[in-house]
């Protein structure tokens, strides 16, 4: 029997909450597809910093890179300044496991209410494929004069041919697979970014010319903002860059209902990869019992299908829809849910 060996980093506020109902879906649905699991806890996070300065390890990240995935909770703590704990944990891991893909799946599950007017389930299912190691995100730049009038501060786009050419390799492969439209839009600027999208659009056409059943399509990013609202069913899947790719996501999870439900995969195809509820560490509902855990669920779900456990990953996704369909969870909001966090794990394991 397969066993894998899984690092968890509940982190802070109420991540160890939903962590533990993702954990439990995951116990339930391993038994019955054959597969087993062993987890190592890490006590990475704001109180972690707090109490010893430090934000994540070297050993801890050469530890990691012995690990099948990683499931984290959540990052952030109101008494540590903003960027320390992201930087620090999400980013490094990021970078150090060189989890070149941040995997987004914007889908409205029946039930779930959107903001967006007249649009259901079948409008609102497509995916993000954001870059996650370069762009904005390299950390390139700096300051001149800094502090006087005169100061100058410049914050680099950095795109790589190696590293825009596996995002996007990693796309059509990706829309591909999912064999929804097969339709690839590249959401980029060309219009004004015309170095860093002028290298994407060349190697979007150049890498499409090998996915001939593949659709390409292209999208400004403020365009692309507004079809996810007015037409979200125009799209199947969206390669974009790392800042853009961040942007668009939060409007995705918007759009599917909300940060209780959105979830992400930090993915490296030849690696660790890592997952995460995509709402943040919540400090007010800490320890109440009231934060929705569909979000970590549905990130076990994206890790269940990493590891190859694609039946396993499909019946908890049914199980969570099955949930869903009868109407008990009455709200994706924390404290709105009619149900407690662990009564609405409990719940969709009662489908599986
Ligand atoms: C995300 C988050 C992170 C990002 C932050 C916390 C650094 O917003 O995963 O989207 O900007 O990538
Ligand atoms: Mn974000």
């Amino acid at each position: 029997m397969k066993t894998y060996k899984i690092g968890v980093i509940p982190g802070d506020g109420t991540g160890p909450e939903v962590v533990r109902e993702g954990l439990k879906v995951l116990e339930a649905v391993s038994k019955q597809h054959g597969f087993s699991f062993e987890t190592v806890n890490y006590p990475f996070g704001g109180e972690h910093y707090k109490k010893t300065g430090e934000t994540l390890s070297d050993s801890a990240l050469d530890e990691f890179r012995t690990l099948d995935a990683l499931y984290l909770g959540a990052i952030g703590h109101p008494d540590v300044k903003p960027g320390i704990l992201e930087q620090g944990i999400l980013l490094r891991t990021r970078f150090a496991l060189d989890q070149y893909i941040n995997l987004r799946p914007v889908k409205l599950y029946p039930n779930v209410w959107t903001p967006v007017k007249d649009k259901g389930p079948e409008d609102i299912d497509f995916v993000v494929v954001r870059e996650n190691t370069e762009g904005l995100y390299a950390g390139t730049g700096g300051f001149l004069r800094r502090g006087t009038p005169h100061e100058v501060a410049v914050q680099e786009s950095v795109n790589t041919r190696m590293g825009v050419e596996r995002c996007l390799r990693y796309a059509f492969e990706y829309t591909r697979k999912r064999n929804k439209e097969n339709k690839l839009t590249l959401c980029g600027k060309t219009n004004v970014l015309t170095y860093a999208f002028d290298l994407w659009e060349r190697v979007f056409h150049a890498v499409g010319k090998e996915y001939s059943d593949v659709t390409t399509d292209y999208a400004h990013v403020d365009a692309t903002t507004m079809w996810m609202v007015k037409n979200p069913e125009w799209f199947d899947v969206i390669v974009t860059d790392n800042m853009f790719g961040d942007i668009i996501t939060d409007l995705g999870a918007m759009v599917q209902g909300g940060m209780g439900i959105a979830a992400g995969g930090n993915i490296n195809p030849e690696g660790v990869s890592m997952f995460e509820p995509i709402g943040g560490s919540a400090p007010k509902y800490t320890g109440m019992n009231v934060i929705n855990p569909l979000a970590a669920i549905g990130a076990m779900v994206m890790m269940l299908e990493i590891l190859g456990e694609t039946r396993a990953a499909t019946a908890a996704e049914n199980a969570t829809i099955k949930a869903l369909e009868t109407g008990k969870i009455k709200s994706m909001s924390a404290g709105k849910m009619g149900l407690t966090t662990s009564e609405v794990g409990d719940l969709v394991v009662s489908f599986l």
